[in-house]
């Protein structure tokens, strides 16, 4: 089993900050994130995941209280300083294809990768916010189907300026004076429709070749984008049958565009909520989603669905019909949220009280066994390679998992005692791509010279 903590801000409860065990005003804090790398490194997980928007954004009517608007700084200078406490622990950062520039988040994850020694992967997103196009000089966010279409673009050429060093092409040779071999360096003249780039990189191919590509668009779009470019893909779901029928989806995609299902490992969010007993785990999810204050978590529910305005609703009954402009945002969340309205019968209140508390994706509340016996039995049954966890407060819910779960998980055999990699690829059973260039040395081209 394929493990990831996931360091969404504050926790996997949108309350969780408030929580006594968890840290205080810790978000911008080096120390913090140096204490969660190596807590998950301790318990050998295959990594970290960053989650990442590029804006700032208090939810709608709601005075400050935590989720988007929560300080975040940049993923890949955060997992840079965990890079340097850990050893065997991977690296995995959010960046946007829709608000950066593919010359600049390839030499960054490069970078990364070079520093890690072969830790680094990309959550590639095409975000989902207005407000993050206001602060990129667009009067709006793309539009679903560009954003997906700039994505793809941005990465196949990042795939070719981490290809653009070639083996053997850093000499280093005192001897003879000749730092780089230039045959083994190559332009790349991508002219796109979103992208002009000369190339090559100014950084030798990563140590794992590309770092690890990691999505989490779950729309048709964004699967069909997991099936041709990801490594992993992080989902969320409720319940052990949609999360089993999502993975056959993505095998049946990864035979159409003749990819072995292997090749991808599907990752769902688990939140524990671990008690030493059963009662007690039950108390303190109570105890967690008595922090929520109603009003903010309907606004997160607007949020949710797109930034509708539920006010004129009556908050004890159903969810009216969703506007068409809801529906340009996060697609994949929306149906999430939409499902789990129909499924349990819920009004806007109570759809809002689980939307808040984080229930679109799995929450396990029990002890450790329990935790442990959940994740056995997803796996088994097929509906997941691994999971990505998200405690419902930081840093003491990972601790609990470390602690308290893994122990468990490896006595049944479940999960490993020991790295068996150096690298993110490695402990995930990844292969290392081939490099285009070598593989198609007649579409080498020699880079400008001034
Ligand atoms: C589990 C999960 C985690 C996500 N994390 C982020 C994130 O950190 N930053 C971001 O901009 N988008 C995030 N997204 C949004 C997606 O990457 C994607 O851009 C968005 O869902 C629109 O694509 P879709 O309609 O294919 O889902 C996440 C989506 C899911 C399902």
């Amino acid at each position: 089993m394929k493990l990831l903590a996931f360091m969404m801000q504050t926790g996997g409860h949108i309350a969780g900050w408030r929580h006594p065990r968890a840290a205080n005003n810790a978000l911008c804090d080096i120390d913090y994130f140096r204490r969660l790398g190596q807590t998950a490194e301790r318990g050998l997980f295959d990594g970290v995941f960053l989650a990442d928007y590029v804006g700032y954004h208090p939810v709608k009517g709601a005075e400050i209280f935590a989720g988007l608007e929560t300080p975040k700084l940049d993923p890949l200078v955060v997992l840079s300083t965990i890079a340097a406490v850990t050893s065997n622990l991977g690296l995995i950062g959010t960046a946007s294809t829709s608000y950066s520039h593919p010359y600049d988040l390839a030499r960054r994850f490069a970078s990364l990768d070079h520093l890690s020694e072969g830790r680094a992967g990309w959550n590639i997103v095409t975000s989902t916010m207005e407000n993050e196009a206001h602060n990129y000089g667009r009067p709006a966010h793309l539009e679903h189907a560009e954003r997906y279409a700039r994505a793809d673009e941005f990465v196949n050429v990042a795939r070719r300026l981490w290809d653009s060093w070639q083996e053997g092409a850093v000499l280093a040779d005192k001897a003879s004076g000749r730092y780089t071999d230039p045959a083994r360096i190559t332009a790349v003249n991508h002219a796109g429709e979103h992208f002009r780039i000369a190339g090559p990189l100014t950084v030798p191919r990563p140590p794992q070749g590309h770092p690890v590509l990691v999505q989490a668009g779950a729309s048709a779009t964004g699967q069909r984008f997991a099936a041709v470019n990801a490594e992993v893909i992080f989902t969320s779901h409720p319940t052990i049958e949609t999360a089993k029928m999502f993975r056959l989806a993505m095998h049946a995609q990864l035979a159409e565009v003749g990819r072995a299902p292997a090749s991808l490992k599907v990752m769902p969010a688990i939140t524990p909520i671990i008690g030493d007993t059963k009662q007690a785990a039950q108390d303190l999810q109570r105890e967690l989603d008595g922090l929520i204050p109603m009003h903010i978590a309907v606004s997160k529910l607007e949020a949710l669905l797109g930034n509708i305005d539920l006010s004129g609703h009556d908050p004890d009954g159903p969810l009216p019909p969703l506007p068409e402009a809801a529906l340009a945002g996060q697609n994949s969340t929306r149906d999430r949220v939409l499902e789990l309205s129909v499924r349990q019968n819920l009004s806007i209140r109570a759809l809002a009280r689980q939307v808040a508390a984080g229930r679109t994706s799995h929450t396990v509340v029990g002890t450790a066994e329990d935790v442990a016996q959940t994740l056995i039995d997803w796996e088994t049954q097929g509906a997941a390679d691994g999971f990505v966890i998200s405690p419902p407060f930081l840093p003491a819910g990972l601790e609990d998992f470390v602690d308290q779960v893994i122990p468990i998980l490896q006595k049944s055999g479940h999960f490993r005692t020991a790295y068996e990699g150096a690298t993110l690829r490695e402990n995930l059973g990844l292969a290392v791509p081939e490099n285009y260039y070598e593989a198609h040395p007649e579409t080498r081209i020699q880079p400008e010279v001034f």
